[in-house]
C-alpha cells in the first residue's frame, strides 16, 4: 500500500543508497543528474556500479566461510554491461530462458559454467541451449521436464546435472504475486515427491542428480523462513545420499529483501542476518552453496529519473504529471510498490504538499505514488525514484507506443551509456504492413 513518508534525503546513518545532495543538486556517486538529464533526456535509469559491487562483496564476505557460488539472478536487471561487471567479479547467474542464457554468453562467457537454470516452463530449445553451454545446474521444476532433459540430453550426448527444486512449503511473508514457497504456488515440486523422482531419475545415465534447489519468494525481510525452508532441504539431502545420489549442490534460491522505505537501513547487517539463517538451516550440511540474489545487489543502485511535464488539480485531488510512465516502472501499480520520490534539487524550507505522482498512461493504474507528500516541485522540475535498479527496466514495456527509456551506468567519475533510448524505429521494425 503506498504510505505516507515525508521525503527526506537518502542520507541516513548507513545510506543504503548511492544518491546524494551535493551543492543543493543530487547526485549518484560523482555524476550530477541534472547533466545526465540534459544529456541523456528523461526518462532515464541511472546505476551506481561502485554501489552493485558492493552489494555483490557483501554476500561474497557473508559466506566466505564456505564453498559457494552467487548466481545473480539476471531477471532482476539484464543490462549486458550490469552482467559484465558482476561476471567478472566471479559471479555466476540464474536464468530463466534461453534469452538470458544468450544475455550471459555475450556479457561475460566464462560464466556460463556457472549458470543455473530456473523456470516452470523450460522450453526444448532452451534445453539443448543449456546443455550446448554445458552449465552448472538445472533446477528442474516438474517430472515431465525432467523427462525432457534425460532424452535431449541422451540426444546430444550430455549429461545433465540437475537439481529439483522443491517446494518446501514455508511461507514467507511477502506480496502474494511474489511468494513462491507455498504448495499452492504453482513452482517447484512437493518436497515431500521429490525422494522418488530422484530415485527414478537414477535409471537415466544421461541425468546427474547433483543438487536440491529451494526459492521460497521475493522481498522477504525476515530472515527465519529460509532457515525453515533450508532446515527441511538438508533433511531430504541427507535422505538422498542415503539413497546413494551424490549430491553436491544446495541452491537456496534469492529472496533477500531492501528497505523502500526512508529509514535507515544496514545492507552489510541485512546480509550477515541471512548469512546466519541460511547456516543454521543447513547446519553441518557441507555441499557448495548456490544463492540466486537479485534485488538485493541492484535495486537500491539505481533509480529512475523522470521529468514532470504538469501538475493539475482535479477537485480536493493534486496531480503531479511524468515524462515516466507505468511502462516504465510497474512495480507500484502490479504489487503497490512503495518508492521514494525525491527532488533534484535539494529543497530549501521544510514546506511540502501532497500528490500523487502520476506518469502520461492512459491507465488509472499509471501511478508511481498516490497521496504522497512532496515538497514544492513544478513543471520541468527533475525529481528521481529510488530503489528502481531491480525490476525496474527489466519489467518495462512499449505499452501506449512508449520507446524504453536509456540507462547509464555511473563508475565513480566515469558515466557510460549502458543502452541507448529506444526510437521509434526500434518500436516498428518487427511490423509487416
Ligand atoms: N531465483 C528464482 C528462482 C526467482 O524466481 C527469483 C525471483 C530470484 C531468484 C531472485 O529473487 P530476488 O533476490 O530478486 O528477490 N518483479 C517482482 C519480483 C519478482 C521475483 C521473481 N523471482 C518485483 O518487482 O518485486
Amino acid at each position: 500500500m503506498s504510505k505516507k513518508i515525508a521525503v527526506t534525503t537518502p542520507q541516513s546513518e548507513v545510506s543504503p543508497r548511492p544518491f546524494a545532495y551535493r551543492n543543493r543538486l543530487l547526485h549518484c556517486d560523482e555524476a550530477d543528474l541534472t547533466a545526465l538529464a540534459a544529456e541523456h533526456g528523461t526518462p532515464l535509469y541511472v546505476y551506481s556500479a561502485q554501489q552493485i559491487s558492493h552489494r555483490f562483496q557483501l554476500f561474497e564476505a557473508a559466506f566466505a566461510t564456505r564453498p559457494h557460488t552467487i548466481c545473480y539472478a539476471v531477471k532482476a536487471n539484464s543490462s549486458l554491461a550490469i552482467l559484465r561487471l558482476l561476471g567478472k567479479q566471479g559471479a555466476g547467474f540464474d536464468i530463466v530462458s534461453g534469452g538470458e542464457l544468450k544475455r550471459v554468453r555475450k556479457a561475460h562467457k566464462p560464466a556460463l559454467k556457472k549458470v543455473v537454470f530456473s523456470g516452470v516452463g523450460k522450453q526444448l530449445w532452451e534445453i539443448d541451449a543449456a546443455l550446448e553451454a554445458d552449465i552448472l545446474l538445472f533446477n528442474v521444476e516438474s517430472e515431465a521436464e525432467l523427462h525432457l532433459l534425460a532424452a535431449r540430453a541422451k540426444a546430444l550426448g550430455k549429461t545433465a546435472r540437475f537439481a529439483l527444486r522443491v517446494n518446501p512449503d514455508v511461507f514467507a511473508e511477502t506480496h502474494p504475486y511474489i511468494s513462491t514457497g507455498l504448495s499452492e504456488h504453482k513452482f517447484g515440486i512437493g518436497i515431500k515427491a521429490a525422494r522418488s523422482i530422484y530415485r527414478s531419475a537414477k535409471k537415466s545415465k544421461w541425468l546427474d542428480p547433483a543438487g536440491v534447489s529451494v526459492h521460497i519468494g521475493s522481498q522477504i525481510r525476515k530472515v527465519d523462513p529460509f532457515a525453515a525452508a533450508l532446515t527441511r532441504v538438508t533433511s531430504l539431502i541427507a535422505d538422498l545420499r542415503h539413497d546413494g545420489h551424490n549430491i553436491r549442490y544446495v541452491d537456496a534460491g534469492g529472496g533477500l529483501g531492501i528497505d523502500y522505505g526512508a529509514t535507515a537501513f544496514d545492507p552489510a547487517k541485512q546480509v550477515a542476518k541471512y548469512a546466519a539463517a541460511i547456516t543454521k538451516g543447513l547446519g553441518t550440511e557441507p555441499a557448495n552453496l548456490l544463492l540466486e540474489p537479485g534485488r538485493f545487489i541492484v535495486a537500491q543502485a539505481g533509480a529512475l529519473l523522470t521529468r514532470i511535464l504538469y501538475i493539475k488539480k482535479n477537485g480536493t485531488k493534486t496531480f503531479v504529471i511524468t515524462d515516466a510512465g507505468i511502462n516504465d516502472l510497474i512495480r507500484p501499480a502490479l504489487y503497490h510498490a512503495h518508492h521514494e520520490i525525491i527532488p533534484i534539487k535539494q529543497p530549501a524550507g521544510k514546506s511540502t504538499f501532497t500528490a500523487d505522482v502520476v506518469g502520461p498512461v492512459c491507465e488509472s493504474g499509471d501511478f508511481f505514488a498516490r497521496d504522497r507528500i512532496l515538497p514544492p516541485v513544478k513543471p520541468n522540475d527533475l525529481i528521481l525514484l529510488l530503489d528502481a535498479g531491480a525490476y525496474g527496466m527489466s519489467q518495462t514495456s512499449n505499452y501506449n507506443s512508449r520507446p524504453r527509456p536509456a540507462e547509464v551506468l555511473i563508475d565513480n567519475a566515469t558515466t557510460r551509456l549502458i543502452r541507448r533510448r529506444e526510437t521509434m524505429r526500434d518500436l516498428l521494425a518487427p511490423e509487416l504492413l
